[in-house]
C-alpha cells in the first residue's frame, strides 16, 4: 500500500519544495517508486526543482476538468522510478480549490500506485493546505531556523490539532460548537491551550473529551529544519517539538536536519537536482538518513474524520 506523505510549512521560502525533489530522489535511489505531486497551487514550482519542462497539463486542468484523473497526469521525471503530478503551471490561479474538487483529488490521491506520494502543499494555515496535511497521521513540517519560520510552523501545526478536532465532530453538533466557542474565545485572547480546551471538553463531555484525547494521540508530525546554518541551529528543531508537546499536547519527531547548501541554487538554475549529482555530500546524507526513517518506520492510519464543507461558506463570504 502507498504512503502519503504531506510536506507543509507555516512560510514560504523554507525550501519545501526543494526538500520534497531532493526526497523524493532519495527514495527513489533506495528502490522505492515515488509519486510527487505538487499541491503549492498558485505557485507551482515543483517541475524547476526536479529540471521537468512546463510543458505538461497538472492538477489546474483536474480542477478545471479538462482531465479526467489524477493518473493520467503521470511525467516521467527522468529519474528511474521517480514520477511528477505537476500543479497548475498550465492554467495560473488556481490557488482557491472548490471543495468538491479537493475531496475528489483526495481520493484519487489515495487510488495512486506507488510506494511514496510526496505532496507538496502551499506554503500557510488555509484550510485547504490544512485539510491535505491531516490525510496523514505523520506529515512533514519543513522549517528553516528563522523565528519567523519556527512561529509559523508552531501556529501551522496548532491549526492543524484544532481542525483535527473540529473534524472529529459531525457538522452542526454540540462537541463541534463547543470547539468553536472555545477557540473564538481564545483568538480574542484568553491565553489559553490546548489542555484547557480538553479539560473544558470533560465538564461538557467525558466521552467526547476521551474521543479528543484518542484523535490527539493518533498524530505524530515530523519536523524538518532546513537551511541550518550552524550546529546551534539544530536545537531549534528540538525546541519546536517541545514547545509544541507541552502546549499543543501532540508527539512529534525531529526527523531530519539539512544544513544550507551553496550549490542548490545553481542547481535549480541548471536544472538538475542536487541529490542528484551529490548524494555524497553533507545534504545529500542527511537526505539519505531521512529517506531511510521514513522507509522503516511504518505509519499508522491517519485519524478518521469528518469530511468538512466548511470552505464552501467561506468562498461565499469572499465574494
Ligand atoms: N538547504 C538549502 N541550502 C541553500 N539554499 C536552499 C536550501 N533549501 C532551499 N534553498 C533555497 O531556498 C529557496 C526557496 O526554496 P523553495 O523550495 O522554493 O521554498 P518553498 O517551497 O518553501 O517556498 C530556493 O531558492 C532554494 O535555492
Ligand atoms: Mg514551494
Amino acid at each position: 500500500m502507498q504512503v502519503i506523505i504531506p510536506i507543509a510549512s507555516g512560510k514560504g521560502g523554507v525550501g519545501k519544495t526543494v526538500f520534497t525533489a531532493n526526497l523524493g530522489i532519495a527514495l527513489a535511489s533506495l528502490g522505492k517508486t515515488v509519486i510527487l505531486v505538487d499541491l503549492d497551487l498558485g505557485s507551482s514550482n515543483l517541475h524547476t526543482c526536479l529540471g521537468v519542462k512546463n510543458r505538461h497539463a497538472g492538477i489546474g486542468s483536474f480542477i478545471y476538468k479538462k482531465a479526467e484523473s489524477l493518473e493520467s497526469l503521470l511525467v516521467d521525471t527522468g529519474i528511474p522510478r521517480l514520477f511528477l503530478i505537476p500543479g497548475d503551471a498550465l492554467l495560473p490561479g488556481t490557488a482557491n480549490l472548490p471543495y468538491f474538487r479537493k475531496l475528489k483529488i483526495m481520493k484519487e490521491l489515495e487510488q495512486l500506485t506507488a510506494d511514496f506520494v510526496l505532496l507538496d502543499l502551499g506554503a500557510g494555515s488555509s484550510y485547504n493546505v490544512v485539510d491535505f496535511f491531516l490525510m496523514s497521521s505523520s506529515g512533514l513540517i519543513v522549517t528553516s531556523p528563522e523565528t519567523t519560520a519556527i512561529l509559523s510552523s508552531y501556529s501551522f501545526l496548532k491549526t492543524a490539532v484544532f481542525r483535527l478536532l473540529f473534524r472529529t465532530f459531525p457538522s452542526k453538533s454540540e462537541e463541534r460548537n463547543f470547539i468553536s466557542e472555545f477557540m473564538t474565545e481564545r483568538l480574542e485572547g484568553s491565553g489559553n491551550d490546548f489542555s484547557d480546551l480538553l479539560a473544558g471538553m470533560e465538564d461538557f463531555s467525558q466521552e467526547a473529551a476521551e474521543k479528543c484525547r484518542r484523535q490527539l494521540g493518533k498524530l505524530y508530525p515530523r519536523i524538518v529544519l532546513n537551511m541550518g546554518a550552524s550546529n546551534q541551529d539544530l536545537l531549534l528543531g528540538s525546541k519546536l517539538r517541545s514547545i509544541t508537546t507541552r502546549n499543543v499536547g501532540i508527539k512529534m519527531e525531529y526527523i531530519g536536519f539539512l544544513k544550507r547548501e551553496e550549490g542548490i541554487s545553481r542547481s535549480i538554475i541548471e536544472r538538475r537536482p542536487f541529490y542528484q549529482n551529490h548524494p555524497d555530500s553533507q545534504f545529500g546524507r542527511a537526505m539519505t538518513l531521512i529517506a531511510k526513517k521514513l522507509i522503516s518506520t511504518p505509519i499508522p492510519e491517519a485519524p478518521a474524520l469528518f469530511e468538512e464543507n466548511e470552505d464552501i461558506r467561506q468562498l461565499g463570504e469572499a465574494f
